[in-house]
């Protein structure tokens, strides 16, 4: 196999302008940071202008709760405002040297997504792919230069995880590996590279962790016996709590995708796919403090 190439902050693209392409929680999280570390313009696009704005708008807000904590003066929430354009029109992202998407976890959704704006941006823009655990090799499959795509993988909260996994596919070239490297330095975070198999690093291991505590709920032990038990183990979180954190669509997302590749390792669980249609598996107070399990997802587990 080809061992990742080293990475050579030289040759590393100049980033002036980026695009994102999705404005969810993932995307608007890390179109702020960008701003906010890079001080480059980023366009945000999604399918249509209600997703747009409510995208720009949660990075607002975010700008403004940094305001509130006095991480940042008036004048710099006013430029990082500025630097911030909402826009349903791909025409947009031409003089983008960096796109990254984080839309929908499908195949298909991701291919299209990047065929179609590759129409639009320059030859030797720089392509990443936030995607959890969906193949950064496939996603690549139908762009026209797939060499220019690397996986770019933030974790949630995507402000304060230090972490992002920079993944290399076999036709990864060195410039595209060594931008996103500097990328990910000027973003303070440290970037590590892993090989494009399912669920890289990461999530290999959370989907074993947080798969194996949902199966023994599944089995009938409580939530609450689970939580006890990982406890001496140190997690900064109760599994339950990482899942909602996470997304429960993308919790059972990557769960499904591990034991598409690894059926004799990994356990689909239906439960996880109900509590997703559910939205939660806590009741939370006002302030979002867990109350307890909600006994709706009790029910959906006891079955
Ligand atoms: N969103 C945004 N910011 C958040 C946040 C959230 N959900 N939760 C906490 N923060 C911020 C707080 O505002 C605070 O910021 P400040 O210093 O500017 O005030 C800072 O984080 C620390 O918050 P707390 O004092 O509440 O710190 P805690 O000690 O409780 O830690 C935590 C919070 C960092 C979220 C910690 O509980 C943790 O590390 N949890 C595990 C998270 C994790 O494992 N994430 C990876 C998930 S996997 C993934 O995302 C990949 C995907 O592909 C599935």
């Amino acid at each position: 196999k080809k061992p990742a190439g080293a990475p050579d902050p030289k040759i590393a693209k100049k980033i002036g302008k980026i695009g994102v392409l999705g404005a969810g929680l993932m995307a608007s999280q890390f179109a702020l940071l960008f701003v906010r570390r890079l001080q480059v313009p980023v366009v945000i696009t999604d399918l249509d202008q209600a997703r747009v704005d409510k995208g720009v708008e949660y990075i607002h807000s975010e700008i403004d709760t940094l305001l509130g904590k006095g991480r940042i003066d008036s004048d710099e929430a006013n430029r990082l405002k500025a630097l911030v354009t909402g826009t349903v029109d791909k025409a947009d992202f031409a003089d983008c040297d960096w796109v990254i998407e984080a839309v929908f976890e499908e195949l298909g959704v991701k291919q299209s997504v990047f065929a179609e704006v590759e129409q639009y941006i320059a030859d030797d823009a720089i392509l990443a792919t936030n995607t959890s655990s969906l193949s950064v090799e496939q996603i690549g499959a139908k762009l026209k230069h797939p060499e220019r795509l690397v996986g770019f993988h933030f974790f949630n909260p995507v402000a304060v995880m230090p972490l992002i996994e920079v993944v290399k596919t076999p036709a990864t070239t060195d410039e595209a590996l060594s931008t996103a490297m500097v990328t990910a330095k000027g973003l303070r975070k440290n970037a590590v590279i892993t090989t494009d198999t399912p669920g890289f690093v990461v999530n290999r291991v959370l989907a074993k962790v947080l798969g194996e505590a949902m199966h023994a709920v599944e089995q009938g032990t409580s939530f609450e016996t689970v939580v006890e038990a990982q406890r001496p183990f140190g997690l900064p979180m109760d599994p339950f709590v990482l899942l909602e954190l996470v997304g429960l669509k993308v919790g059972a997302h990557v769960l499904d995708t591990h034991h598409a590749a690894f059926p004799e390792r990994f356990f689909e669980s239906a439960a996880l796919h109900e509590l997703a249609e559910l939205g939660h598996i806590y009741e939370k107070d006002s302030k979002g403090k867990v109350k307890g399990v909600d006994k709706a997802a009790q029910k959906i587990v006891d079955k």
